[in-house]
């Protein structure tokens, strides 16, 4: 509710599930039902994410592209994720919230990786880090996780390595790409990663990996039903990112379309004067304004 509309006295609807925790989304791979996931960089959206019973969130640097219009997720700080994902943190006060370290946050260093997700935990109160990466971030998943926090690996497409793997496309095409694939879910689950993001990896090797997983949550986007959950961008579910749309994400809504017709018929009432109505402002009673206007005639004019 904003300041303006607070007069009304409307409510809003916050979510009353309970808090989800761990041990929550261990039950839900034990008894087989997919675990839900969409990327949230703002508080509006993270209200309705947790009213409409999403289990994970991820503020994803992705938040470059899909809020800042930026080409690529590099260009994305921490202080940037910071900010975001304490919003959606106050907008999703049950879901599973997981940060997203972005580029250079934790590539440098062992150090820096700990100092950096223990930022996320300690300035946002998320429930996780995500960084991407196989068997050469082992080292700085193993430490973060030493430090309590837990911390889910991404292999597959990893946009901040968009460059060196020759753009946003299908990873593990072919049979040798596919067994790094496997090898780097191993050695992420090994060094202490909870759960493990596959970013559009063909179907079975995702299926691979989900069956050999021990005991780590195994995530999809793009890469098929055979994970134990699903992840989406959220303004690709949406329709919300004017650039361009994946073929494998689903609109699950046109909430563009509707933004559109709204602002349409916003320009079209302002300008035919049918907007405000009585409803949308605020009058003065008949004897505060005589006594403003008798004010202001014996002041005898401006005097600011
Ligand atoms: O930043 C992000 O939203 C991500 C997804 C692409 C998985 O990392």
């Amino acid at each position: 509710m904003t300041p303006a509309s607070a007069g009304r006295g409307e409510e809003a609807t916050v979510s009353e599930r309970k808090k989800l925790t761990l041990p929550d989304l261990f039950a839900r791979v034990v008894a087989g039902t997919p675990i839900t996931w969409l990327t949230c960089y703002d508080y509006p959206t993270a209200c309705l994410q947790d009213q409409a019973g999403v289990d994970m969130i991820l503020v994803g640097d992705s938040l470059g592209m899909t809020m800042l219009g930026f080409d690529s997720t590099l260009p994305v700080t921490m202080d940037d994720m910071i900010r975001h994902t304490a919003a959606v943190r106050r907008g999703a006060p049950n879901a599973w919230v997981v940060g997203d370290m972005p580029y250079m946050s934790y590539q440098p260093s062992v150090e820096t990786a700990i100092r950096n997700a223990g930022r996320f935990m300690a300035e946002t109160g998320c429930d996780a880090v995500k960084l991407e990466g196989g068997a050469e971030m082992a080292d700085r998943v193993a430490a973060i996780a030493r430090s309590g926090i837990p911390v889910i690996g991404h292999l597959g497409l990893t946009p901040q390595s968009a460059s060196a793997l020759g753009g946003f496309r299908l990873q593990g095409r072919g049979a040798a790409q596919a067994r790094k694939i496997v090898d780097d879910a191993r050695a992420l689950e090994e060094a202490g990663a909870f759960c493990i993001l596959l970013e559009l990896v063909p179907d079975r090797v995702c299926r691979l990996v989900t069956e050999r997983a021990k005991h780590a949550i195994i995530m999809g986007l793009g890469s098929g039903p055979h994970a134990h959950g699903q992840l989406l961008i959220f303004h690709d579910a949406f329709a919300l990112y004017p650039k361009f749309k994946p073929r494998m994400a689903k609109v699950f809504a046109d909430a563009g379309a509707v933004i559109r017709d709204g602002l349409a018929a916003y320009v079209a009432e302002v300008t035919g004067r049918a907007f405000p109505r009585p409803e949308n402002w605020f009058g003065m009673a008949d004897e505060e304004y005589d006594e403003l206007v008798r004010l202001l005639d014996r002041g005898g004019g401006d005097d600011r």
